[in-house]
């Protein structure tokens, strides 16, 4: 099957990793685009439905072409054959739009539904039903400039990034599926001593301690939409083969305030984790954090909290605490200050990107 991830865009390489390192045969990235094409089986869309920590949605493709006009989309959709639908079954259309046209994401739900609609009735000469709330089959018509991209979506509504072990919710919480990339970035190994110091809500150590127990991200997940169209027993094979490893990591989470430390704590009980991370309340500017290897972390971000003189303070402090450590990723929208401040304190940088975090243009440093 032909099939695409979504992800982060600027994260494109690492989840292509991760695809190929499940099975996948990583065929193109899209880079900036938040999108992989791969080829693969049934088994792996479940794989990587269950298993992938980088990625957001698994699509099988039915189509990715130019087009010029609202017409051309309709054509488009109502050429590709929808018989592995079920009669009985509903669908929906997801609809995205990014770009400049002179039509609403509204128009292309409307007008690919009907063109799903008409094909279907051409080839099996039955009407489908449309359910907007439930539907049996998730059609995504993504119009991305002069080009849409039609799928299968066999994750569903919620995100692959939605983990379920989110119970305490942080204000600023960091995506699950950036924090596992980032973490694949850091090459942290599990042995290897990790730290966030701002570490808000745990997210960084959670998904870091889930990786190395082999703990399957979609663990607490109820639905998965391929299941609708072809059953649980793929999923139950994939299930059964993961085996989960009891092992003990070096985790430690610091937080400035107690609050988010103690939904630090509920949230990795939730996940199962709790046992490996060591959570300490402390201010990053006044420590030196000695013998840390790896350090992971998300700061503050100057929108949220206003005050730019206090964030350069947070920033060098937070620089000049951690420059012991081996590797050191940071994912901020301050990427300004943080690039003058590690020049300053005599940082190399190993990377440096582009990430698009919802609607925020942010950097990832890795830091040496
Ligand atoms: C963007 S949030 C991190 C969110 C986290 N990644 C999550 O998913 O929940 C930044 C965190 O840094 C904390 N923080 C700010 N200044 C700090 C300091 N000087 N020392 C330690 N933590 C600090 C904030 O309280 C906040 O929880």
């Amino acid at each position: 099957m032909k099939l695409y991830v979504t992800t982060t865009p600027g994260l494109e390489d690492v989840s292509a990793s991760e695809i190929k390192s499940l099975g996948g045969k990583v065929k193109e990235i899209r880079h900036g685009r938040g999108r992989v094409f791969l080829t693969g089986d049934l088994k792996l869309v479940a794989k990587l439905n269950y298993l992938a920590r980088t990625i957001e949605r698994v699509m099988v493709l039915l189509k990715v072409e130019k087009f010029e006009s609202l017409n051309d989309i309709y054509g488009i959709v109502k050429e590709i054959d929808f018989s592995f639908i079920n009669p009985e079954q509903s669908f929906a259309i997801r609809p995205l739009r990014v770009g400049n046209h002179d039509f609403t994401s509204l128009d292309v739900g409307r007008v690919a539904g009907q063109a799903v609609i008409d094909s279907y009735l051409d080839g099996r000469g039955k009407r489908l039903k449309v359910n907007l709330d439930e539907p049996d089959v998730i059609i995504r018509v993504d119009v991305i400039n002069d080009e849409v991209y039609v799928g299968l979506d066999t994750t569903g509504d919620v995100a692959l990034h939605r983990r379920g072990y989110r119970v305490y919710e942080h204000p600023a919480p960091l995506n699950p599926a950036i924090a596992s990339a980032l973490v694949m970035l850091s090459e942290w190994k599990c042995d290897e001593i990790l730290v966030d110091p701002m570490c808000g809500s745990g997210t960084i150590l959670i998904e870091s301690a889930m990786m190395c127990r082999n703990i399957p991200p979609q663990k607490f997940r109820k639905r998965f939409q391929f299941v609708k169209i072809w059953g649980d027993k793929v999923l139950e094979d994939v299930k059964r083969d993961v085996v989960e490893k009891r092992i003990d990591l070096n985790l430690v989470g610091i937080e400035r305030f107690r609050k988010h430390l103690r939904g630090a704590k509920i949230n990795s009980e939730v996940a199962g984790v709790a046992d490996t991370i060591d959570y300490v309340q402390g201010d990053v500017t006044r420590l030196c954090l000695k013998r840390a290897n790896v350090i992971v972390t998300n700061p503050p971000y100057g929108l949220r909290i206003a005050k730019r003189g206090l964030i350069e303070k947070l920033y060098e402090g937070f620089l000049k605490s951690v420059v012991n450590a081996d590797r050191i990723v940071v994912i901020t929208a301050e990427h300004k200050i943080l690039k003058e401040k590690a020049e300053k304190l005599g940082y190399s940088f190993e990377g440096e990107r582009w990430v698009k975090y919802g609607g925020l243009d942010t950097k990832v440093f890795v830091l040496v």
